[in-house]
């Protein structure tokens, strides 16, 4: 089987590379993680890449004189690794429209949010404020607006009546960590397809539980 070459982008924590890298390793899944990029040295993402045996390097946008500069750089080297499919897994740059044309629809990224309600930062404080019942996370293709572009995944989950940001970050984290992995998954397995600025998905049809929140303890209608 030959397997899609990934490589992944960070800037911080890496819990979502770490998703990527558990599921790599698990047999049959159809991508790889042939490199891992940070802009940013010495954080937890790049420790998880070598404990999973990946290679990893910095890139520092701060060595470059502007953005497209460094993203030229960066584009070098994910040429360099074959790298078919890139994923931003907390990559905190905003991207030019040069690198996202450059890797138009080969270039994907997890928000926490669903898109496109709460594009930016503070996703979970606002959908707080907002008072939204139901939120969640999105992959999503990268176009050069921010956090726009089409959504190949998303995962719900229930708003609790006593979440702060941080609990309801957590339920969150949960479900990206599933929902990237699946992704990647039918990317690589050719099931997705972008028509217009939509993704179609070529997943297994199957009727899912509709989500309900806050969760009705009887059944809403009389039937
Ligand atoms: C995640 O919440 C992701 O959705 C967002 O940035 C955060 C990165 O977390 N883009 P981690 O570095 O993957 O732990």
């Amino acid at each position: 089987m030959t397997r899609l070459r990934v490589a992944v982008l960070v800037s911080g924590r890496g819990s979502n590379l770490q998703a990527l890298l558990d599921a790599a390793q698990q047999p049959g899944y159809p991508a790889e993680i042939v490199r891992v990029i940070s802009n940013v040295a010495d954080v937890p993402a790049l420790q998880r890449a070598e404990r999973a045996g990946v290679p990893a390097e910095v890139l520092s946008h701060r060595d470059f004189a502007d953005r497209e500069a460094f993203e030229r750089a960066l584009t070098d080297r994910l040429e360099k690794y074959e790298t078919e499919l890139v994923c931003q897994a907390g990559f905190m740059r905003i991207l030019t429209p040069y690198f996202v044309e450059r890797w138009h629809n080969r270039l994907v990224n997890i928000h926490p949010s669903l898109l496109p309600a709460f594009p930016g930062l503070n996703t979970h404080a606002r959908a707080l404020e907002a008072g939204v019942k139901l939120h969640g996370c999105s992959v999503h293709f990268v176009r050069a607006a921010v956090d726009d572009g089409p959504i190949i995944g998303q995962a719900a989950v229930p708003v609790l009546a006593e979440d702060t940001p941080e609990r309801l970050a957590a339920r969150v984290l949960a479900a990206e960590h599933r929902l990237y992995p699946y992704c990647l998954r039918l990317l690589a397995e050719k099931r997705v397809q972008v028509q217009g600025e939509r993704a179609l998905v070529d997943a297994p049809a199957g009727e899912q539980a509709m989500i309900i929140s806050p969760p009705p303890q009887t059944p809403v209608n009389s039937e």
